[in-house]
């Protein structure tokens, strides 16, 4: 299984095909991975900290700066109305895409704007003193920080769900841990560190039966998996585009529009408001009413392409391809010697990531190592230093795949890791 063909640039097409994408097609798509460095193709095996950009997003945006470069909401000229359509246009698609109302789809910057819009907003008028809020040990910085603030701010409780020793929520004291004082319930639907997915069903579940808001940090989910707001019964869910085929700089915050309608304002100024006279302002409509001053144009445009480009792959296919190179990558990864993995070795149980450290080495030497073999990972402790923690490690070094990762790049992976294995002197 392992490729010890000297070759390896050389990919055959018939390999890439299979778990309903088409690979090689979708491959056509991606210029950027025919850039040669070092001599090598890059296997790029760090979308869990950013995805590349499919031609069709890349041409969206093109096409805005090209034909109808505008402000929205303003101009009563061409341009401006074209702008206008695409950018509301792309809160359709969205919408459509996580199966909610477009009035509830809010563009942020990213997941971490959203996850603060709920924490100043939603947090500040609802959490006091006295009551508790409840995330877990496995949070991304984004999800933990905003709620230390406003737990602090509030003098509330922050309490937490912790994990089991194969990298999973551990549940069992979940009536306790969510309780009558409980206010807000928030956690990641999958793990930027393990991979590993939530039991959503089952926390939503006990934080209704309490009458506590769920958010869902879906980050790392919703460009992985078919994600449906209305099923995952939660309240808020909040996800970045560039994780998902899109450009930086614009994420998404959906929230249920009782809630969204009686929060206040994040941000305030222009585009958000109804009226303003010099005594008093009113609020506009959702999801204005959340979007002050001029948003991201063209991103929120090459947002509304990319959920075509997942879509018309289909989200399912998604999945079920990743879960398949998960398998495979897991499959090879535990027969390596000195190889720790954290997480879950089932890969239907966690997205594809896997998180790793290859005896004492350094992640960042192992990183270097890798890049040298012209594969893309990440090292560090993935902004989830309790997490980090709690695995009894400094930092480890993560793959992460997606729609255009195929076998053969795994496949190099191994073998680079065994490579390593000798320069680092452990075979
Ligand atoms: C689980 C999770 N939550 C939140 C974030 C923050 O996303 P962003 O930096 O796009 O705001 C990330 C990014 O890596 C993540 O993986």
């Amino acid at each position: 299984m392992i490729d010890t063909r000297d070759n390896i640039l050389e990919v055959a097409p018939e390999t890439l095909a299979g778990h309903g994408l088409d690979v090689a097609a979708i491959r056509q798509d991606f210029p950027i991975l025919e850039e040669i460095e070092n001599g090598l193709k890059v296997a790029y095996l760090d979308n869990g900290a950013s995805s590349l950009r499919p031609e069709p997003v890349v041409n969206s945006m093109l096409e805005y700066f090209h034909k109808f470069n505008a402000n929205i909401h303003r101009g009563v000229y061409r341009w401006s109305e074209e702008a206008t359509r695409r950018y509301e246009g792309a809160h359709r698609k969205v919408a459509r895409f996580i199966n909610a109302h477009p009035r509830e789809v809010i563009f942020t910057r990213n997941t971490t704007e959203g996850l603060n819009l709920v924490a100043y907003s939603w947090g500040r008028t609802n959490v006091h003193q006295g009551d508790e809020i409840v995330s877990t040990v496995i949070e991304h910085h984004s999800n933990l920080v905003p709620w230390q603030i406003l737990a602090a701010e509030k003098n509330a409780k922050l309490r937490y769900i912790p994990m089991t020793s194969d990298g999973q929520l551990d549940i069992t004291d979940l009536d306790t841990i969510i309780n009558e004082k409980t206010k807000l319930v928030t956690f990641s639907h999958m793990s930027n560190v393990l991979g590993t997915i939530s039991p959503v069903e089952k926390i939503v579940k006990r934080a209704k039966e309490v009458g506590a808001v769920v958010v869902l940090d879906g980050a790392q989910s919703a460009p992985h998996m078919q994600v449906d707001v209305a099923a995952l019964g939660c309240d808020f869910y909040a996800f970045s585009g560039h994780k998902m085929l899109g450009p930086t700089g614009i994420g998404v915050l959906w929230g249920r529009k009782e809630l969204l309608e009686a929060m206040p304002p994040f941000l305030t100024g222009g585009d958000m408001i109804r009226d303003v006279t010099l005594a008093r302002s009113t609020w506009n409509d959702l999801p204005w009413k959340f979007e002050a001053g001029t948003p991201s144009i063209a991103e929120g445009i090459g947002l509304g392409a990319a959920v075509d480009y997942l879509t018309n792959l289909g989200m399912d296919k998604i999945r079920q391809h990743e879960i398949e190179l998960t398998a495979y990558a897991l499959e090879q990864m535990v027969e390596i010697p000195d190889l720790t993995i954290y997480g879950p070795v089932d890969a239907q149980l966690r997205g594809g990531i896997i998180s790793f450290n290859l005896g004492e080495v350094h992640p960042h030497d192992l990183a270097t190592l890798l890049d040298r073999e012209g594969i893309a990972v990440r090292a560090g402790h993935h902004c989830c230093q309790p997490l980090i923690e709690l695995l009894e490690t400094t930092a480890t070094t993560r793959a992460s795949f997606y729609i255009y990762n195929t076998p053969e790049e795994v496949d190099r992976l191994v073998k680079a890791l065994y490579k390593a294995r000798t320069v680092f002197h452990l075979a």
